[in-house]
């Protein structure tokens, strides 16, 4: 394990014009050791399209419905966090090795920093999109609390670089397109937030299906119960309350915030709503992908 240095708001750094939190763009090299499995299930999303979400979903699943044993460890340690890097605290690659097969495994990565041996192994990947204006602004608030990111600036500022792709991990609108792309040609369940949120049940037969597995219905019952945004705010394997303070502080906006479809409402003004839809329509023309928001 690495020292414990200053990691309070370092600028974003370019990986292959992909810009990354400073010190997971350092560790991204580490990824070069990592070697897929067949029975990986990769979970990747966009940040805050409900990631630890369907990481605790998957968990529960993968534990046939034991919340006993998906107590073992928070849920960052249970998924492994592959680009995770800050020192002073396990990176993914570490976490990883902890982890008896089949291993679940997240990743926010766009495709063009994504190892090749995902693809080689044809690991199934468990793709969750979420519409862009609450994702905007779930990621306003995870910038303020989560201090391996710049400074987001007001809310406004934030949102002008959210749309021009200057923000960790990049574009949303490349990211949600090149992963539903890929789902044509390799073994991607392409899911969606708001479809979660208006019936979890269904979603998570879904994932039971593309997994391979099946459990009672009193337990898919049980996991949809133990997975809902309330039981997740106050269980402190889920919520993230663990993580040391000078990487999250929860006292400016806990990463369990609202859990709801449409919160950009209280955050867009009219304006800003106009040029976003413009900007959507033009980022996301000939793509067939829709949102409900
Ligand atoms: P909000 O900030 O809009 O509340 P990620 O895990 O990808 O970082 O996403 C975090 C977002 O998912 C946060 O959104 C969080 O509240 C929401 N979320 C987490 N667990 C949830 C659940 N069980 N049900 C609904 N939303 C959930």
């Amino acid at each position: 394990m690495k020292l414990a240095q200053d990691t309070s708001r370092p600028p974003l750094e370019y990986v292959k014009g992909v810009p990354l939190i400073k010190s997971f763009a350092e560790g991204l090299g580490s990824l070069e050791s990592f070697q897929a499995r067949p029975d990986d299930l990769l979970i990747s999303t966009y940040p805050k399209a409900g990631t630890t979400w369907i990481s605790h979903i998957l968990d529960m699943i993968y534990q046939g419905g034991d919340l006993e044993k998906c107590n073992r460890d928070p849920i960052f340690t249970r998924v492994s966090f592959l680009e995770f890097c800050v020192p002073g605290v396990p990176s993914g690659m570490e976490t990883l090795q902890d982890i008896p097969a089949p291993r679940l495994i997240k990743t926010h990565l766009p495709l063009a920093l994504l190892p090749q041996t995902v693809l080689e192994q044809k690991v199934k990947v468990v793709y969750v999109a979420r519409n862009p204006k609450d994702v905007a602004v779930s990621y306003y608030h995870f910038y303020r609390m989560a201090k391996i990111h710049p400074e987001p600036g007001t809310w406004d500022s934030f949102l002008e670089k959210f749309m021009a792709g200057e923000v960790s991990y990049g574009f949303w609108y490349q990211h949600v397109r090149e992963w539903w792309e890929l789902s044509h040609t390799h073994p991607v369940l392409y899911l969606f937030y708001e479809d979660m949120k208006e019936n979890p049940k269904r979603e998570i037969l879904k994932v039971l299906e593309f997994v391979g597995r099946s459990l009672p219905e009193e337990t898919v019952d049980h996991i949809v119960q133990h997975t809902s945004f309330e039981e997740m705010k106050n269980n402190s394997l889920c919520n993230y309350s663990s993580v040391p303070l000078h990487i999250m502080d929860h006292s400016i906006s806990p990463f369990m915030r609202k859990g709801i479809i449409g919160d950009w409402k209280t955050a867009f003004t009219v304006a800003q709503n106009e040029r976003f839809d413009a900007d959507y329509a033009e980022k996301m023309a000939g793509c067939n992908l829709t949102f409900h928001s």
